[in-house]
């Protein structure tokens, strides 16, 4: 087979024979889910929490996939290639009708996609920028939807402005990044804001809790309002590609003293140790 082998609806295939129909909901509604499953030496990484929170979503826009976990494995498995971090990009629509109507088909099948790509490395150690933007969003954010637009809009404005992220606030609270979760360091405190429909319930994010815990580090689960993340010692953003990316300016003002802090420092060591110990 040439090319990279891609997964739909019960083939592999090279990724340029991967077709769908313009009639499919994904491509004329965005009506679909999407995972995105970190692999570290060829091991998927927090596979099971990542098929729950598919499964979420699945029922979140009320879309029935009868597959186990084996089923998945089964799917996803052949994808993974040779190298030290992929990740698999799953992504499951309603399938195609016959006509576009807003209102579900009364039949169809879902389109099952998935491929493998390499997560690019990053230099986490120099810290990024980002800036604050107003979360504009739904309220239906902790599904984990192919119906990107506002996320998409909210990043590409930090893009333009030489940023890695935007931090989104919503009524005065910070609630997460445009596709990562936010965490803050506020008087010597790990903060990050708790699951809720505003907010993607991120799966490194959990990770991170999980290490906080059971290493003793003082972290709470809390909203965290605008003024305060403006006086953090650190600001972190995670996400499955981007592990834990500390930043070090928001808004052009510095995070702390401006430089990568201890807190991060000590996360991303129990982080990539975590990691080894599972893969
Ligand atoms: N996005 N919040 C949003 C809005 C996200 O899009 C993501 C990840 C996260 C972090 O979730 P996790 O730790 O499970 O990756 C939080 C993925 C990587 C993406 O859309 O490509």
């Amino acid at each position: 087979m040439q090319g990279k082998a891609v997964y739909l609806n019960g083939e592999y295939l090279p990724l340029s024979e991967a077709k769908v129909s313009v009639l499919d909901r994904g491509f004329l509604f965005g009506d679909g889910v999407y995972e995105v499953i970190p692999a570290y030496f060829g091991h998927l990484f927090c596979l099971e929490a990542h098929l729950q929170r598919l499964n979420n979503s699945l029922n979140g826009i009320r879309l029935t996939v009868s597959l186990d976990t084996q089923q998945w494995l089964d799917i996803i498995q052949p994808l993974l290639v040779e190298g030290e971090a992929q990740y698999i990009y799953l992504q499951i629509t309603r399938g195609v009708a016959d006509t576009r109507d807003h209102a579900f088909p009364q039949q169809s099948k879902p389109t099952i996609f998935a491929m493998c790509s390499a997560i690019a490395p990053f230099a986490r150690e120099q810290g990024v920028k980002a800036i604050t933007l107003d979360d504009m969003r739904w309220e239906l954010c902790s599904i984990k939807a192919t119906t990107l637009l506002a996320n998409i809009l909210l990043r590409q404005q930090a893009v333009d402005k030489s940023c890695a992220e935007a931090i989104l606030i919503k009524d005065g609270f910070a609630t997460e990044g445009a596709a990562s979760n936010v965490f803050a360091v506020i008087e010597g405190v790990l903060v990050t804001p708790p699951n809720s429909n505003e907010i993607l319930p991120g799966i490194t994010r959990d990770v991170i809790i999980d290490l906080a815990k059971s290493n003793k580090m003082s972290l709470r689960e809390e909203a965290i309002a605008e003024v305060d993340l403006r006086k953090a010692s650190e600001i972190w953003l995670t996400s499955s590609t981007r592990e834990i990316l500390p930043v070090i300016t928001l808004d052009n003002e510095r995070v702390g003293d401006g430089q990568v802090g201890p807190v991060w420092e000590k996360m991303q060591q129990l982080f990539q140790q975590y990691k080894r110990a599972v893969s």
